[in-house]
């Protein structure tokens, strides 16, 4: 997939897994090879749930993996809203992750400014204060056309120098709060892989692909650039 277009179009829901696994797994091997390690911010929501599932069946040197996530609700872990239940469900506990690797996003709901905190302060040492963050990010995409927890007209959209924040997470289910990646921290990334599901979504795909839309994916802009995959099958 390294030279493929933004654009990828599939027609059911496994055959964009596997491509987005296929993408996941040269990612990790060269940076394992590069730089000893291999960050990735996981997404949450439906649609990654079969990606997870083939990385699980994939050979990586786990050892060497860091997981974060792109954004958390604000539930106990072993919430069924909690994004990291799911990756816990479908990946993390099926492969031998180091448990020091796995850096989840602490949110409490009653102090999610704290937790955005603390985050921020993980991610920045793990960086070591460098500009550079995940070496790949994957990002969903919502029917209002937010990605992570970037909600449309959430003031964490206007968030200039953090790379974690807090969502009101008022427009979204469940209506919780949330820690997301910011602008800043996923434009820092070296690449984002969009993963999206339904007929509904290509046209926001299509949007976020072409450029000059102002909906929060289709602003993401990390340094490495960002690919889409879209499967016409929800
Ligand atoms: C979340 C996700 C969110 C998700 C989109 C798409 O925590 O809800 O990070 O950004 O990716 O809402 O969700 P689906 O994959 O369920 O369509």
């Amino acid at each position: 997939m390294t030279d493929s277009a933004p654009l990828e179009a599939f027609a059911d829901v496994e055959a964009m897994s596997r491509a987005a696994a296929a993408r996941v797994v040269e990612s990790a091997r060269a940076a394992a090879a590069a730089r000893g390690r291999f960050s990735l911010a996981l997404s949450g929501g439906r649609t990654p749930r079969r990606l997870y599932e083939l990385l699980a069946e994939a050979e990586l040197p786990w050892d060497r993996v860091h997981f974060f996530w792109g954004d958390e609700r604000c539930v106990p872990r072993g919430d069924a809203a909690s994004n990291y239940r799911l990756a816990s469900e479908t990946l993390l506990s099926k492969i031998p992750a180091r448990p020091e690797n796995v850096h989840a996003m602490p949110c409490d709901p009653a102090a999610p400014e704290a937790g955005a905190q603390a985050y921020e302060e993980t991610v920045r040492a793990f960086f070591h204060g460098s500009d550079a963050s995940f070496d790949l990010v994957l990002l969903g995409l919502g029917p209002d056309g937010h990605t992570a927890s970037l909600f449309p007209g959430e003031p964490a959209l206007a968030e200039a120098s953090r790379w974690v924040a807090v969502s009101s997470g008022r427009s979204a289910s469940p209506p919780v709060p949330r820690l997301t990646l910011t602008f800043p921290g996923l434009a820092a990334a070296r690449e984002a892989l969009f993963l999206a599901a339904g007929a509904a979504k290509r046209a926001l795909v299509d949007a976020a692909v072409a450029g000059g839309a102002d909906f929060p994916a289709a602003r993401v802009r990390p340094r490495g650039g960002v690919r889409w995959l879209w499967s016409e099958a929800e």
